[in-house]
């Protein structure tokens, strides 16, 4: 089918939001193996930031597939929440659809609340516009284990805002996956009754494991339990 009205279909825009939402879940579980690489101390997360820097070229070209991406499943995710809104006006009567979980219930307002955490997380460890100073090392590259340890690290608890708001941001990313992973495979037809609960179940261990690695950083380097 043309692209153009797989686009216009209602069925298409639900492709193209579990396609996209496909690739975004893939760069989200790269992205944390490659974070835990700072339980290896300084070297390790700083030789596999180096490892990514080589690829620079290439990296752009991800980078900027990458933004696109999250531009088109935000967009979509927007279009098919006013367009389920005007569809079913008794969901505003009846708030409780049967059946549905509350992660599902809020997927726009997890969503919306993960992109505000993306152009945050951007300025704080990409453009490095907020935070503390950060060292540069040869190359021009950010000393990206000193980086995280000096914003999660912090001497008292009146201080822990950065840790504090990435909690937060993971538990909305835990909500997000917890629904969304399960939806994909729906929106591919796997919508088999005795399928359905061990689906739910898979995409809610899938969801706490993601959420709980991420986590692990700026707890486990709050409570100064990271090797220096
Ligand atoms: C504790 C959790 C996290 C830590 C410590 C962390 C760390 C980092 C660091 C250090 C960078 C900069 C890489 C560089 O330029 O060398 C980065 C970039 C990025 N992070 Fe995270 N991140 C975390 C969670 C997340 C989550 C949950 C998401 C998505 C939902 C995310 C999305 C991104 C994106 C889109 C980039 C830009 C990628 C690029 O520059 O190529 N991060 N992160």
């Amino acid at each position: 089918m043309p692209l153009k009205h797989l686009i216009r279909s209602a069925v298409g825009r639900k492709l193209f939001m579990a396609a996209t939402g496909f690739i975004l879940f893939g760069f989200v579980v790269a992205h944390l193996l490659g974070n835990l690489s700072i339980y290896l101390g300084p070297d390790g997360i700083n030789a596999y930031a180096r490892h990514l820097h080589q690829l620079e070229p290439l990296l752009w070209v991800f980078r900027i597939g990458l933004a696109g991406t999250v531009a088109l499943h935000v967009l979509f995710g927007i279009i098919l929440t006013l367009e389920n809104r005007s569809a079913r006006p008794v969901a505003y009567k009846r708030k409780k659809r049967p059946g549905s979980s509350l992660a599902s219930r809020t997927m726009i307002y997890s969503g919306l609340l993960l992109a505000a955490f993306i152009a945050f997380h951007l300025l704080h460890f990409t453009f490095r516009t907020i935070g503390p100073p950060v060292e540069i090392l040869e190359g021009h590259l950010p000393n990206v284990f000193r980086m995280i340890v000096d914003n999660f690290k912090q001497d008292s608890f009146s201080q822990a805002g950065y840790p504090l708001a990435y909690a937060v941001a993971m538990t909305v990313l835990f909500f997000h996956i917890s629904h969304g992973f399960a939806s994909l495979f729906q929106t591919l037809g796997i919508n088999n009754e005795k399928v359905l609960p061990w689906l739910g179940r898979l995409s809610q261990t899938i969801a706490v494991l993601l959420a709980a690695g991420f986590v692990s950083i700026p707890v486990l380097i709050f409570f100064d339990l990271v090797i220096k």
